[in-house]
């Protein structure tokens, strides 16, 4: 007797469907497993952020299609000139590895939608200009040879995709439901979250080993857009099983589910404490400009002082977190003088300094820092980095410490610092300093523990 088969095909699919059978399994890792995956990352500090694409020609802002509410029709001729015949990639991986970088992250898609890479999926990109070649692929070549690991920076927005839908930070954006509607008949988030799915599998797919991947960014609500627009489980299940040891950011609007990011990225702001998520904390990274903008800005003014720029780099590890510092290139292809200043500056203290960034982390609980000095601390070498921001007259006091102590000196130059118990208590060391700042921008301490 033939028996009667239980289900269809089509039912079955469906039964899948709904029983969430098909849902993503996004890997899973103990605590310890996710430090070891990003041991290398941590370790690092300080790496270098690239915005470039079309938006360098304006020069004014990466978001300049949407601020001057763009047409595609009217953002066209960026592409119908984009040229950079000056781009030497190597010359830019030199640059970042002597300001001391260990990794880097390039826009390999901006808002804008235009895609630095030879995607088979739009036209909209670097080989249909008048530059002609896939510069993703000159960038992976060039930071790779330098010994930096690389990244990709991929805009989730995109304001040039017919099916993307408009929305209220798209350069077409509406008052009204009536005038959303109108504009988004026919466009199909279906279609744009499968170019996505394509465009991100080709980048972790034709440039070998790729070490991170920031996905930017979501906007849940009203107009807005977030994990369902963007299928983010099955976008970094994917990329995962794509790159097992990729990093990636928290800005895939899946901040609920513990694998469902690597990182927290606070960005243009100095975090008050190590940062964490259901009162653990958490690997992070800020993201920081020279200047106000991202993307080349030529009338923008407010730069920062190489000063201000350590700064920020040490107050970081001072909290356990990295620093991923923009460069926004000319649409000639180089870093402009301001910004090679200052990756310079940046060398010239890390060359001499950089014990007190890689590897290290927040000082253990219990040592204070001086006033206006920041520490950071190598828990494998027990050596503490005492960052003098304000250079003191003569002396330095250290708290609660002298029965740790084993020996000072300078960093930059190995010199002895020489010191003696307060008189007030024995366990507080009053360090004596020359009268002479060291030559280096921000003077530090190293402090061997026992
Ligand atoms: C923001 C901006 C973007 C920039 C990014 C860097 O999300 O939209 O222009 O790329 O921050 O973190």
């Amino acid at each position: 007797m033939k028996t009667k088969a239980l289900f269809t095909v089509p039912l079955l699919v469906s039964l899948l469907f709904t029983t969430g059978l098909s849902q993503t399994q996004l890997p899973k890792e103990t605590d310890s497993q996710k430090a070891e995956r990003m041991k290398w990352w941590t370790d690092a500090r300080f790496g270098m952020f690239i915005h470039w694409g079309l938006y360098a020609l304006p020069a004014r802002h990466e978001w300049v299609k949407n601020a001057e509410r763009m047409t595609n029709e009217q953002y066209q001729k960026y592409f119908e000139m984009f040229n950079p015949d000056m781009w030497d990639p190597h010359e830019w991986a030199k640059m970042a590895k002597a300001a001391g970088m260990k990794y880097v992250v390039l826009t390999a898609k901006h808002h804008e939608g235009f895609c630095m890479f030879d995607s088979k999926f739009t036209d909209y990109k670097a080989t249909n200009t008048p530059y002609g070649k896939d510069i993703v692929k000159e960038y992976v070549e060039a930071f790779r040879a330098e010994g930096l690991k690389v990244g990709f920076y991929y805009s989730l927005l995109d304001w040039h995709h017919p099916d993307y839908t408009i929305d209220s930070n798209h350069p077409l954006r509406q008052i009204s439901d009536s005038a959303y509607a109108r504009l988004n008949k026919g466009r199909d988030m279906t279609k744009y979250r499968e170019y996505i799915k394509n465009q991100v599998r080709e980048l972790l797919t034709n440039y070998g080993e790729i070490s991170i991947i920031w996905f930017d960014f979501s906007f849940p609500g009203k107009h807005g857009k977030g994990h369902d627009d963007w299928d983010s489980e099955n976008l970094l299940q994917m990329a995962r099983s794509l790159q097992p040891g990729i990093i990636v950011d928290d800005r895939l609007d899946l901040d609920n589910l513990e694998e469902g990011w690597d990182f927290t990225t606070p960005e243009q702001v100095q975090v008050v404490k190590w940062p964490e998520v259901n009162g653990k904390r958490v690997p992070w990274e800020t993201c920081q400009t020279f200047s106000g903008s991202w993307g080349y800005y030529r009338d923008e003014y407010t730069w920062k002082s190489p000063a201000q720029l350590l700064e920020l780099l040490i107050e970081s590890v001072s909290k356990g977190g990295n620093l991923l510092l923009n460069v926004g290139p000319t649409a000639r292809g180089v870093f402009d003088s301001r910004a090679q200043d200052r990756l310079k500056a940046i060398g010239d203290w890390m060359k001499f300094n950089n014990r007190s960034i890689y590897g290290c982390t927040e000082a253990p609980e219990g040592i204070t820092a001086p006033v206006n000095t920041l520490l950071t601390y190598n828990p494998v070498a027990k050596r503490l980095y005492i960052h003098l921001l304000a250079y003191p007259l003569g002396s330095l006091t250290l708290s609660n410490i002298g029965d740790k102590v084993k020996y000072i000196q300078f960093l930059n130059d190995a010199s002895e610092i020489r010191y003696r118990p307060s008189d007030e208590s024995k366990n507080d060391l009053i360090l004596s300093l020359p009268v002479q700042k060291p030559q280096v921008e921000i003077p530090v301490l190293e402090v061997f523990l026992k």
